[in-house]
């Protein structure tokens, strides 16, 4: 396992390069998770969620849910955490993700998904999960070291592996915990026989890090995001309030180390963001106007996806509907799995 996040590991495949691939029908099944813990913002976009949906018309099988289990590790209020997960199911529904497409469901929905953490959890080495930098990255940031937070890798396998999924679309945070959940099913198919194929984490090369609004990795926990939904003078304000240098209006600047820049090149056009760095560096541009141009772009992105959402928050019963449904089918497939581990043990 590697020490480094993000560092190239065999079970690691960039996703250009998987889109050329030809899958064949036993490795087609792509799945992924997001956490309810807050409102979702552009590096989520760009880093997870627009891979989520735009690959659905591809030759593959999509499993995408929202780990409400999860996010017992960190948020601790029941309402809160109902209302977040509706949030990311509003969310995900209006940006784009098609329900006819890609199984779409809440993690606590499958409760099964435990059971198999319990059978993962007994061929995991205690200083594998030690090794893993979540868990120190997050108690660094305060959160509360509970012993959830600690085996937090082994429910994350768990939910990978209860599909018998192949491809796993992440962030490079995420890299390690798939490094974990191939040692476990490594581990599991050793000891009991192959149950689980070993998935691979899909990585995005663009976008891989975006900044916020002070330079830094944009995060929910930094305080400098700017959120998908946020429009109007919520979101002008997170945009005027991106930091930049103090060089002066008439001077020439650089479009290379500047967070404006860095933002508008996600949603613009080669050709305008070539123009833009030409504007940067001829001088006689203040930074009001990048960021004015940057909210624009981020207005006609997002201005559809605002409208559905609006729909969809008047049409509760459809979305607890896709749900339902949702968690039906993908339980049908954990139901599966279970019978060959639980045979496998010898349960
Ligand atoms: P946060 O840092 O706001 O708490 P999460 O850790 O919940 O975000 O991230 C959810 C997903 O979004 C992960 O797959 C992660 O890799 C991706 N992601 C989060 N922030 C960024 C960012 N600034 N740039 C690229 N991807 C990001
Ligand atoms: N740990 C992921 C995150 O914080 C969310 C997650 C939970 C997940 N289970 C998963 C992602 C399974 C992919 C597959 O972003």
């Amino acid at each position: 396992m590697s020490d480094t996040p993000g560092q190239k590991s065999p079970g690691t495949m960039s996703y250009s390069k998987w889109k050329s691939l030809k899958l064949p029908p036993d490795r087609r099944r792509v799945l992924s998770g997001v956490q309810p813990s807050g409102k979702l913002h552009l590096g989520n976009y760009f880093g997870a969620i627009r891979q989520h949906i735009a690959s659905q018309d591809e030759d593959a099988e999509r499993f995408i849910f929202i780990a409400d289990y999860h996010s017992m590790t960190t948020v601790t209020d029941g309402a809160q955490r109902r209302a977040l997960t509706l949030d990311v199911a509003l969310d995900y529904l209006a940006l784009g993700l098609d329900p006819a497409k890609t199984t779409f469901f809440r993690q606590s929905d499958v409760p099964e998904v435990h059971e198999l953490a319990w059978m993962l959890a007994c061929v995991t080495n205690t200083g594998l999960i030690e090794k893993a930098h979540s868990f120190k990255d997050k108690i660094a940031k305060g959160i509360e070291p509970s012993v959830g937070l600690f085996t937090y890798p082994i429910l994350m396998a768990s939910d990978i592996l209860i599909y018998r999924s192949n491809w796993v679309p992440v962030g490079d945070d995420q890299v390690q915990h798939l490094e974990l959940t191939r040692d476990m099913a490594g581990k599991f198919n050793r000891a009991y026989g192959e149950v689980f194929p070993l998935p691979q984490a899909l990585l995005v090369e663009a976008g891989a890090k975006v900044p916020g609004t002070d330079g830094q990795k944009m995060s929910k926990s930094y305080g400098n995001t700017i959120d998908i939904f946020a429009e109007g003078k919520a979101l002008k304000k997170s945009v005027m309030g991106i930091v930049t240098d103090s060089t002066p209006l008439e001077g020439a600047k650089d479009p290379t180390t500047c967070t404006i820049f860095a933002l508008y090149q996600l949603f613009a056009t080669q050709d305008e963001t070539d123009a833009l760095a030409a504007m940067y560096r001829a001088g006689g541009m203040g930074y009001g106007t990048a960021k004015s141009m940057l909210l624009e772009k981020i207005d006609e992105r997002f201005g559809p996806a605002r409208e559905r959402r609006r729909e969809l928050a008047g049409n509760l019963d459809y979305v607890e509907g896709v749900l339902r449904a949702g968690a039906a089918r993908a339980r049908a497939e954990a139901e599966i799995t279970m019978g060959l581990a639980r045979k496998a043990a010898g349960l």
